[in-house]
């Protein structure tokens, strides 16, 4: 039997959008509590299907995945982005995915991961020459070394000194991508606006740049160990046909937009959650110990060595339950549907919020405490697959998601084995929904350098 599921009432015209707008984990929150299953929220003039249980999620979003498709937020994103792979649809989305694929294979991730060592190694020696006297900034100054990485595994020995101007153009884009998105007034593309005018320029030099490594690559020959090396050479299975040069500069700005703001994020509620829990800063600080040594060292430790670390994945596991920094996902419903017994007609989008799962008491019980137990093995048992999704699901799981775990594991051994933190202050600080989950204010730590 079908049923037209719930609706949550609004105001006239506005439905409600300002709810949303003013609170949005709180309402989401409230809305799951009240309509348990489904619920239908208008926002600015759409009609918005809430689902909430991890049966249903897994049916949108793998089950009867080809009926959800990009909601039109992802068509804001396209001017940024171009048809690139987060952005892109259907057939065409198909075939990218399949050439870009191997490059994210686990024996490639090893590979880029010498060089998530080399830039987090640099990095935390660099903290340690740094003034430690007084609080340090891990928000901005986790933006700073994921955005290295995220350069270096793409463009390598290409970027070179050029990688302070690129990095800061792809961050242009990458900050007015979220502010257009975010903003209720979208101004037309082609008017002088001072945000239209910064992005026609940061998109001149990012293309420029981009472009010219790509035809420096196919003029030279020269083989490197990154991302735009194994974009450029993958190959069309049944044509052999290789990615056009305009393809190719889509998919490394979605994969530079698409990893580094995230893993910053999540890197920075990590910190903020360990300052918060010393029991288990120790406890973390005690298996890096083991399996890296103690204090920095003149020599870089063996890729492998992050990949025994079970401790601190479950750390990177946990924080990212709390605070999935991709907290809200949106399809598009291709043809009238139904989940369970309630209608989705065609044309409505279909939200689905891995926060709101994350917080859900029937799978995790006391969901606002901190504890990477949850995820030793053998403690999902009884646990929905579709319970934890930091990294989305169905084919269009992330891409990144074993490149983001490991240069997370990475980044916070290398941290914690140099320092012990301390929070500056007791103030609370909340998740603010912006297009990722960002703490609401910067995340300010003492740092004191461990022998
Ligand atoms: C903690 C870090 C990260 C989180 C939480 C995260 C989360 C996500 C989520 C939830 C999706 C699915 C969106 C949807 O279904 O609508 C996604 C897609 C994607 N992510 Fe990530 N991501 C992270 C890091 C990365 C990294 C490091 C890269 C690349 C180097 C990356 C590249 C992508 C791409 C290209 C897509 C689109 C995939 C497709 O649709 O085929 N992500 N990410």
């Amino acid at each position: 039997m079908e049923i037209i599921a719930p609706v949550h009432p609004g105001w006239p015209l506005v439905g409600n959008t300002l709810a949303v707008a003013r609170d949005p984990l709180g309402m989401f929150m409230k809305l799951q509590r009240q309509y348990d299953r489904v619920v239908r929220i208008n926002i600015g003039g759409r009609n918005q299907y809430m689902v909430f249980r991890p049966e249903d999620v897994k049916y949108v979003l793998q089950e009867n995945h080809r009926n959800y498709g990009r909601s039109p937020a992802f068509r804001v994103l396209k001017r940024f982005l171009g048809e690139g792979l987060l952005t892109s649809d259907g057939d065409f989305w198909r075939h990218q995915r399949r050439l870009a694929q191997p490059a994210f294979h686990r024996q490639k991730i090893t590979v880029l991961a010498s060089t998530m060592v080399e830039e987090s190694a640099a990095w935390v020696a660099q903290l340690r020459q740094g003034d430690l006297s007084g609080p340090v900034n891990m928000s901005q100054a986790l933006m700073d070394v994921t955005m290295r990485i995220v350069c270096k595994t793409l463009f390598s020995t290409d970027a070179g000194q050029r990688l302070d101007g690129l990095s800061h153009s792809l961050e242009t884009l990458n900050v007015l991508a979220n502010k257009t998105l975010l903003s209720p007034i979208k101004w037309p593309t082609n008017w002088p606006t001072p945000n239209n005018v910064r992005y026609n320029n940061a998109r001149r030099q990012v293309d420029a740049l981009i472009y010219g490594f790509i035809a420096n690559r196919k003029r030279t020959g020269t083989r490197h160990d990154d991302l735009l090396d194994m974009l450029l050479y993958a190959e069309d299975e049944d044509t052999g046909q290789r990615m056009p040069d305009a393809q190719l500069r889509d998919e490394c700005v979605t994969l530079f937009t698409a990893g580094h703001e995230t893993t910053a994020v999540s890197m920075a509620w990590t910190m903020y959650l360990l300052a918060s829990h010393p029991a288990i800063l120790k406890r973390l600080q005690t298996e890096v110990a083991t399996v890296l040594g103690t204090g920095a060292s003149e020599s870089l430790p063996p890729v492998e060595a992050f990949r025994t670390l079970p401790y601190t994945m479950q750390v990177v596991q946990e924080s990212m339950r709390l605070y999935p920094p991709a907290w809200a996902m949106s399809r598009m419903a291709l043809a009238d549907d139904h989940i369970g017994p309630f209608r989705i007609p065609k044309g409505d989008t279909v939200v689905v919020s891995p926060y709101l799962l994350h917080h859900d008491p029937t799978n995790w019980p006391d969901p606002d405490r901190f504890d990477p137990d949850r995820f030793a093995p053998g403690a999902d048992a009884g646990r929905p697959a579709y319970a934890y999704l930091p990294f989305g699901g169905g084919p269009r799981l992330c891409i990144g998601n074993q490149f983001a775990l490991m240069e997370m594991q990475i980044l916070l051994a290398l941290l914690v084995q140099s320092f012990d933190i301390q929070l500056i202050d007791g103030k609370p600080i909340r998740p603010q929904p912006l297009i990722t989950l960002r703490p609401n204010r910067h995340i300010w730590l003492r740092l004191t350098a461990r022998l």
